[in-house]
């Protein structure tokens, strides 16, 4: 089977995708940013940085380090707003979604209130957006920091107040934690389909200052560090839920698609390598229509979980 005879479109969650491949949150600006390196609307889909009802500006430097195969951030949600993203970047995401590349805007909050804020302007002002993302993922000030969505009862609480207030399918970001129970959580107040993983939580110390090398004590993990348990988080979502799923958590080839579409993601979202490998989505789009051709499909639908354990 030649690779142009293989279907690649997949349907996540009522996000109708070209083809399976999208970008992380927080890893690939507002798209415009990659215009320099590739045609972005080659990409099935790209997700936003979640954004909140009103600016905000995040931690303080420094946001990043490198760590062995990956990195660390403590950003903190900085972000424009709602607003202030649609000022700068709404005629462009626009224009991609009329270039049949769609556009997931992500939503970013600390409380329910600030969620259902931030769905609410995005329904007033993204008329465009395919797809709205929840990041559950985010620590709950008023609850000592402890995640949105870290538990089964947390997750379904701000799901089922966000949910009748987005008229377009609504994924949910999950945190890399207690997976097969809150992605039935999410499934059962009404998430259209799942994202995970989010960052894990780590440490970097420089031993000559004895001081984190973030501002924070801790920050988040991503890249090809965590790729085995991502798949392995992906696998666990995919049979615990009927809803799809977008799987991420160090993608950087081909080769990492592939295996996040057997352990059962209808998706595949590249994150950390755009930092360090701009081109990086555009030839995991060639690589996977290739390899769904090698494995002697018709449609890459046929591929999804096909995992043999
Ligand atoms: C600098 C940076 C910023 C991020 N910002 C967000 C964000 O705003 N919302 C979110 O849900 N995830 C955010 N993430 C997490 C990614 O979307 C992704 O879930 C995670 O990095 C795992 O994928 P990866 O290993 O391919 O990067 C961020 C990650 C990085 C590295």
């Amino acid at each position: 089977m030649g690779e142009k005879n293989v279907s690649m479109a997949v349907d996540l969650g009522g996000v109708r995708m070209k083809n399976p491949v999208n970008t992380a949150s927080g890893t690939f600006g507002f798209g415009k940013q990659f215009e320099g390196f590739f045609d972005v609307a080659r990409l099935g889909a790209i997700t936003t940085k979640g954004c909140s009802a009103v600016p905000w500006a995040g931690n303080p430097a420094p946001r990043m380090c490198e760590v062995p195969s990956g990195m660390m951030n403590t950003v903190g949600l900085a972000n424009p707003g709602v607003a202030g993203m649609v000022e700068q970047f709404g005629d462009y995401l626009a224009g991609l979604e009329d270039r049949d590349c769609r556009v997931i805007v992500q939503a970013a909050g600390h409380s329910v209130e600030e969620y259902v804020a931030a769905v609410e302007k995005i329904e007033e002002l993204c008329p465009w957006a395919s797809g709205v993302e929840m990041n559950i993922s985010c620590p709950n000030i008023a609850r000592g920091g402890a995640l949105v969505g870290g538990t089964p009862e947390s997750a379904a609480e701000v799901v089922r107040a966000v949910r009748p207030r987005v008229h377009r399918p609504l994924l949910v970001k999950m945190a890399p934690v207690r997976v097969p129970e809150i992605a039935r959580a999410c499934e059962a107040e009404g998430a259209d389909a799942l994202s995970l993983i989010n960052t894990i939580n780590g440490m970097s110390i420089d031993v000559r200052t004895r001081r984190s090398r973030l501002s924070k004590p801790t920050g988040g993990v991503s890249g090809p560090a965590i790729h085995a348990i991502a798949v392995r988080m992906v696998w666990e979502a995919a049979n615990a839920v009927k809803i799809p799923v977008n799987g991420m958590g160090g993608v950087a080839s081909w080769q990492d698609a592939a295996e996040m579409i057997l352990a059962g993601a209808t998706s595949v979202t590249v994150g950390t390598a755009n930092f360090y490998d701009p081109t990086c989505a555009s030839r995991v789009v060639d690589g996977l229509a290739a390899w769904a051709a090698e494995q002697g499909v018709a449609d890459i639908n046929e591929l999804i979980g096909a995992v043999e354990c």
